[in-house]
């Protein structure tokens, strides 16, 4: 895409992927070096959340809201809205949390942001800490990403120095304090209340909703939990305006995303698009199309927990309500691609096994239900399934999902579609104890 309609990634994060190749991140390290405070600021940085602190706090929510920004972290909740329950004449302390679990299989955009441009980060939580009147704020990460950590808190540490972060930043009479807190690890402590409940030093189980953690959040006060994508959308949004924003996207979508592929594609790797872009663009242009000279067989285009879309399918633009309408859902839009020699019989049991493993256990559906799902595909998987295992699948992928929180629904989205979709394989597996493919159900 054109160079001038980079938003999040344009700063120094792309800059970096280029000098540093197209391998993004060799597993476990730093590939890209952080941007420091100096390299920011000559690029641009700081200027929104300078802009922010000489406007009224409703007048910053104001601009968000008339941005048309959406979550980035698989909702899609307008986020000038969410932060509009957050009661403003609250008196006590109110929170600001960054979202940066990342669990979900097939997702490392937040990554790249984190470890790319940190201070862009921490300049984002500065425009909504100030629009919400929050003094204290967390950047909720991941243990897998301890070296992201670092870089955060060696840039907090040089905004602190720069008078951005700590008591009355930039003379303009507002304090925000900032900590890193490294997760001890599960998938379930992205979903933001076992979040809450796990930053409390409790157990990461989901709590109810109502109340939303606008009003009752981290230690029952007025809490906001933002996606990292979500808020690096901020600094630009208060330099460059609402309209701006607005313009980026295709078919009256608001703004850029960041969109990845993995799986079955030649490239894998992470891509600033307009929203709305199509899904056949991301992986036959960006991702260089299937890896292994076969034809894709499906897609799952939110990172794990959304239904899996077929070719017929690549044309719908990746923007919320149209993967919606398409039956699926657009998630975090890192798609994972599959091809023809996959067994999707297989591949829903390592799905399932995943959640198995992941489930926090709080509630007895997810509990019990997920590891009978597994052990059932998996036997099919192995030619040891038997008459009848997929009309009792059917029934429990229908109506064992009744939980607290979106952990199980998004378990049966992949499970739903593959058993839908890709039914004759399930069936071949039961009768021939064999996989219909070439790649055999290993
Ligand atoms: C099981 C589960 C895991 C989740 N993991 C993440 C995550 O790693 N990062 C994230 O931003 N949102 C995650 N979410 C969504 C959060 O609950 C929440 O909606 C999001 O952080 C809100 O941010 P946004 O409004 O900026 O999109 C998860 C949800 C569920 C149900």
């Amino acid at each position: 895409m054109a160079q001038g309609v980079r938003t999040m990634s344009e700063i120094v994060l792309f800059k970096n992927i280029q000098k540093n190749g197209p391998e993004l991140f060799p597993a476990g390290a730093a590939a890209i070096p952080a941007c420091g405070y100096d390299d920011y600021v000559k690029n641009g940085g700081y200027q929104g959340a300078r802009k922010a602190l000489k406007m009224a706090p409703l007048e910053v929510q104001q601009v968000v809201k008339d941005s048309g920004l959406r979550g980035r972290g698989g909702a899609g909740f307008p986020t000038g809205m969410k932060w509009s329950f957050v009661p403003m004449d609250f008196k006590g302390q109110k929170y600001l949390i960054c979202n940066c679990d990342e669990m979900e299989p097939g997702t490392f955009k937040d990554r790249a942001l984190v470890y790319g441009d940190p201070h862009q980060l921490i300049e984002s939580m500065i425009i909504a800490a100030y629009a919400m009147q929050m003094t204290q704020g967390f950047i909720f990460i991941r243990c897998e990403y301890r070296k992201g950590a670092r870089i955060l808190e060696q840039a907090a540490a040089e905004a602190l120095n720069h008078g951005w972060l700590g008591k009355n930043i930039q003379s303009s009479g507002f304090d925000f304090h900032l900590d890193v807190h490294l997760s001890a690890g599960r998938y379930i402590c992205g979903e933001e209340t076992a979040l809450l409940n796990s930053l409390e030093g409790k157990r990461a189980n989901p709590r109810s909703k109502p109340p939303f953690p606008q009003v009752y959040g981290f230690l029952g006060s007025p809490t906001i939990v933002n996606n990292v994508e979500t808020l690096c959308n901020l600094p630009h949004i208060l330099a460059r305006g609402a309209q701006w924003h607005k313009s980026l996207g295709l078919n009256g979508n608001a703004g850029t995303k960041i969109m990845g592929a993995s799986g079955r594609v030649k490239n894998p790797g992470l891509w600033e698009l307009p929203l709305g872009t199509p899904m056949r663009e991301v992986l036959n242009e960006h991702a260089g199309g299937p890896s292994r000279g076969k034809s894709f067989k499906t897609v799952i285009p939110g990172g794990l927990s959304t239904p899996m879309m077929t070719p017929d399918q690549f044309d719908t633009p990746l923007d919320f309500d149209s993967v919606a309408k398409a039956g699926s859902r657009l998630g975090t839009a890192c798609l994972i691609a599959f091809d023809e020699d996959d067994c999707m019989v297989a591949a829903t049991a390592n799905i399932m096994k995943f959640y198995m493993r992941e489930s926090c256990g709080f509630c007895t559906p997810c509990r019990e239900g997920i590891p009978w799902i597994y052990e059932t595909v998996k036997a099919i998987a192995e030619g040891k399934g038997e008459e009848g295992d997929l009309a009792v699948l059917d029934d429990m992928a229908r109506h064992i999902f009744h939980t607290f929180c979106a952990f199980a629904p998004g378990a049966q989205g992949p499970l739903l579609s593959a058993i839908t979709t890709f039914r004759h394989e399930f069936e071949f597996l039961i009768q021939k104890s064999q996989c219909h493919t070439a790649g055999g159900a290993s």
